[in-house]
């Protein structure tokens, strides 16, 4: 069986190599092919990977090149995990919404049209490659924004594109926990977009047990969302919101913390990574232990600010392993081996949250098995998430038509349309900036 990850030199390729090792089961992933544009990054990520397998007998093989169709034929699954621009690009993206005072994060507002501008012409360009030469592959997307980027992908992949995201398992599982679940045995009904969804309910032996969390301010203070987002107004919302939902519910203040911040997030990885590959470079360097420190220090940092603005304090150990390798490989389990089994994904709509069209993605509970995944019928969004949802979908539909002409008028559309966007004017500096900072935007005419 072979896996190919498309941007197969990227920081967390390790930890999909990690799930690999421990994978013993038949049927399992044998041959690993990298993709990258840098043949620098490929390298530095294969010495940590080698140093990984080093004491594992039967490790999938890995090779890495630079040719993309090479890469592409033959392989049954493939991950694209790509960062169009680098993080030199998602620090831009950041710092031109904050220079007109609105949000600049990688996936949420400004910054996360602008990332997917970037990003959908490219991953387009994959989708259409895979089509012609692997059409039997199954694509898993992480690349973000990954809802936006795995619908674009839809349209030439059909369900053969399934997008991943480690939040909602991270939310179900600290909620799970907190109660005293196991959370292979609870049910989560969360819905809606990526990172911009809400767990209403989870459901252990056919009982309901999130009333029990609502109803105890200590339990319900007890974790990283309550901490977040305050007891209070978790009560009044009566359901749990994604960790991204922050930017939203609380923007005033993460825009002003990420406007002082001594250096934005996309900021600090980029120089942080770009620390990780020099030192890749030396070849008395032990590459897994400057891998995972660097990994350990990147989790611990992760949505600082909000966690700061809310005086959440430091992240919970048990909260450091975000699980991102581990929804891949179950997926992979799942369609390959027909191992059925239930996993909050970005699929299309197909009908389960009526206020949208089938063809929309969105994130919710899936059935995978060998044919796929199955979105599972959820009960619907109160108003104020699905005035949310619809908004950002409508939104992400005019950065799809603006991939897709080339219009800046339309870009400027998909900018002003965003809640988190203030004003028409703004959005037309946005546009002027972001096409001022990104020579991937050239297109926009
Ligand atoms: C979460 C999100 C991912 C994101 C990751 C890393 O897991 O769901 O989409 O890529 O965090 O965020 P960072 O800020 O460290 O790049
Ligand atoms: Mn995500």
């Amino acid at each position: 069986m072979k896996l190919t990850i498309l941007g197969g030199g990227g920081f967390r390729v390790p930890l999909v190599y990690g799930a690999l090792l421990g994978d013993r089961a038949e049927g399992r992933v044998t041959d690993v092919v990298l993709h990258d544009l840098d043949a620098g990054r490929l390298s530095a990520v294969a010495r940590v990977l080698a140093e990984q397998a080093a004491a594992v007998p039967d490790a999938p093989s890995v090779t890495a090149t630079t040719d993309l169709d090479e890469a592409l034929r033959g392989a049954d699954f493939v991950f694209s995990a790509i960062r169009v621009g680098g993080l030199e690009g998602r620090a831009a993206d950041e710092r031109v919404a904050l220079d007109q005072g609105v949000l600049g994060q990688e996936t949420v507002g400004a910054g996360g049209i602008a990332y997917g501008l970037r990003t959908v012409p490219v991953a387009v360009d994959i989708a259409q490659r895979v089509a012609r030469l692997a059409p039997d592959a199954w694509v898993i997307n992480f690349t973000n924004p990954a809802g936006l980027v795995t619908e674009a992908m839809s349209r030439h992949l059909g369900n053969r594109v399934i997008g991943i995201c480690d939040s909602p398992v991270g939310l179900g599982r600290r909620i799970a926990r907190v109660l005293g679940a196991d959370p292979r045995e609870a049910w989560i009904d969360y819905v809606g977009l990526n990172h911009l969804g809400w767990v209403r309910g989870l459901r252990v032996a056919g009982r309901d047990e999130l009333p029990r969390l609502l109803a105890d301010p200590d339990l319900l203070g007890s974790f990283e969302e309550g901490k977040l987002f305050g007891t209070e107004w978790l009560q009044s919302l009566g359901a749990i919101p994604n960790e991204y939902l922050h930017y939203y519910y609380f923007n005033r203040e993460a825009v002003r913390a990420y406007s002082e911040a001594e250096k934005t997030r996309g900021a600090f990885l980029r120089d942080q990574q770009a620390h990780f590959y020099e030192e890749m470079k030396r070849p008395d360097a032990s590459a897994l232990t400057a891998w995972d420190r660097t990994r350990a220090e990147r989790e611990a940092t992760y949505m600082s600010e909000n966690r700061e603005t809310a005086g959440a304090g430091e992240r919970d150990a048990d909260d450091l392993s975000g699980g991102y390798e581990k929804v891949a490989l179950a997926l992979m389990r799942a369609i390959a081996r027909d191992e059925r089994t239930t996993l909050i994904l970005n699929v299309r709509n197909q009908g389960t949250l009526s206020v949208l069209d089938t063809e929309a993605v969105i994130e919710v509970p899936c059935l995978v098995d060998a044919n796929g995944a199955h979105p599972v019928g959820v009960d619907p969004l109160p108003d104020h998430a699905t005035g949310l949802v619809c908004a950002v979908k409508a939104v992400e539909r005019e950065v799809l038509a603006a991939a897709d002409s080339g219009s800046r008028t339309t870009a400027v559309k998909a900018f002003a349309l965003h809640p988190l966007v203030d004003s028409v004017n703004v959005a037309r500096r946005l546009v002027e900036g972001y096409t001022d900072a990104h020579p991937g935007l050239a297109y926009l005419k």
